[in-house]
């Protein structure tokens, strides 16, 4: 049955919220990482490769608030420290000393993580009915596989 905010129960909430704080979390490591490649990136393809990763950290960073934010609507407490982030993310970080290709390799397998992790949030949802944090999950996870394959392209 399709349960609101305010309908879920306290074990509900807490799966619900612990998916979302992970997503919160790669998303927003994989938006540095991004940022770093965009700053890094070296190469015959510098010109869209520096606009593609700013194309993904741009969309990451509305999307870490818009999941931070379904957090705060379920009424629990939004991961906001980097330390945090990163014990919880399966996304790691980069040095940014790295090929062009590695880079790509690097946020295509972030994208693919990410796209992984947020069908995982999104089936936790549905589970518990909660039909609205499962829309939010779903539209991100659909932008990453994009993302993957955006950058799977630039390897074949
Ligand atoms: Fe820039």
């Amino acid at each position: 049955m399709t349960q609101t905010a305010a309908a879920l129960s306290t074990d509900a909430k807490t799966a619900i919220v612990e998916a979302l704080n992970q997503s919160v979390a790669e998303t927003t490591v994989t938006t540095m990482l991004a940022q770093n490649f965009h700053w890094n990136i070296t190469g015959m393809g510098f010109g869209p490769l520096h606009q593609l990763f700013q194309e993904i950290y741009e969309d990451h960073f509305t999307a870490q608030d818009d999941l931070a934010e379904r957090i705060k609507a379920l009424d629990a407490h939004a991961e906001g420290m980097l330390a945090g982030m990163l014990a919880r993310s399966k996304v790691k970080e980069h040095d940014g000393h790295a090929s062009d290709k590695e880079m790509i390799k690097a946020m295509q397998d972030a994208q693919e993580t990410l796209a992984s992790t947020l069908a995982g949030a999104g089936e936790i949802a549905a589970e518990h009915g909660d039909t609205l944090t499962e829309d939010l999950c779903i539209a991100r996870g659909q932008t990453h596989e994009k993302f993957a394959w955006f950058l799977r392209s630039h390897l074949r």
